[in-house]
């Protein structure tokens, strides 16, 4: 599926990119993004770096995060600039974007995860060794005879329908052999979350999502490698993070620094993205497919069966 023609990609000025997807026909410049149409690209600013074969390094590997532009994902992005990778942030936001670039020299791509055109364009673009599926979105919080449909499947609609996209796009490219795609799953995934409708299912899912692209891989001999990260505390720093725990404190009568103290040790979004660095770059989570992340105990191996 051709969805980014040659003649759509113009070279502006300081090295940034604008691709634009099908039918659009305006080509001035900085019109206001809109969904589906219009993807800005920047590359990230590396000098005198290399590509690095080295596979406990990262450094000149070609990264793409999804979500990079706060929270959760810029505390990946941040390890990852530490570590010298080439790093892309793709986000709605675009001014946060920015800011992520002018501080960082990231690469930019704006864009909504649940368009399949943006997914295609940006793997296309980018041919990332690793690519994160961070982004997510808050889900609807509510006792469950409270949520409608559209509340309750907030997740799966915009999470699972993502991660299904580009799970498609990563295989049909493909990434080259030995990529590796980490899926952001969530706490809630293993334990539920009573108030947040069908938001532990649909991450769930998302851990089964990275079994099933693994055996397709495996059958069409891809070498790419799906894994899944789950984070297993409510993280206050993010705007996630504060609205779920909120929430649930204000349910409880209690304040969010209380609420949150129920998770043992807090996990800021850098340490979060120093954990994933070190999945990445330690040879013995190569072949584990799920990853528990918690500020207590660090990165421990799931294996479906614990609670
Ligand atoms: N914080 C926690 O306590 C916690 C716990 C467990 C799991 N998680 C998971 O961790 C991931 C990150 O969470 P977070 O706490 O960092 O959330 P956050 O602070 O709300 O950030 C969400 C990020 O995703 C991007 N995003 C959301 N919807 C998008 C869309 N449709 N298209 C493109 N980008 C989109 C946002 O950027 P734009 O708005 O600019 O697009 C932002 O960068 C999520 O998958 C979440 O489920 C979080």
């Amino acid at each position: 599926m051709e969805v980014f023609r040659a003649r759509d990609v113009l070279e502006l000025p300081s090295s940034t990119l604008r691709l634009r997807g099908r039918g659009s026909r305006n080509r001035r410049p900085h019109r206001t993004l809109s969904r589906a149409s219009i993807v800005l690209v920047s590359r990230p600013e590396i000098q005198g770096q290399k590509e690095s074969d080295i596979m406990d390094s990262l450094e000149g590997k070609r990264v793409l995060v999804t979500g990079g532009n706060r929270g959760l994902g810029l505390g990946i992005v941040e390890a990852l600039v530490a570590k010298k990778a080439r790093v892309t942030a793709l986000a709605r936001d675009a001014d946060k974007l920015m800011e992520v670039k002018r501080r960082l020299g990231v690469g930019v791509l704006v864009g909504d995860i649940t368009d399949q055109a943006i997914a295609a364009g940006a793997l296309r673009e980018v041919r990332p060794d690793v690519l994160i599926l961070n982004a997510g979105t808050t889900p609807a919080m509510g006792p469950i005879h409270e949520l409608d449909w559209d509340a309750f499947s907030k997740t799966w609609n915009i999470d699972v329908k993502a991660t299904l996209f580009w799970i498609q796009e990563a295989l049909r490219l493909p990434l080259a052999s030995g990529s590796r795609v980490l899926l952001g799953s969530s706490g809630a995934a293993i334990a539920g979350s009573p108030m947040s409708g069908g938001h532990g299912g649909a991450k769930r899912m998302i851990m089964f999502m990275a079994n099933y692209a693994n055996v397709v891989s495996n059958e069409l001999g891809r070498g790419i490698r799906f894994q899944t990260l789950v984070p297993r505390q409510m993280i206050g720093e993010t705007d996630h993070g504060r609205a779920c725990a909120g929430y649930y404190a204000d349910r409880k009568g209690v304040s969010l620094e209380t609420f949150l103290q129920n998770f043992g040790k807090p996990m800021s979004p850098r340490e979060y993205g120093e954990y994933v660095v070190t999945i990445l770059t330690d040879p013995k989570f190569d072949s584990t497919t799920t990853f528990a992340i918690k500020g207590d105990t660090g990165i421990v191996p799931f294996d479906g069966s614990q609670s």
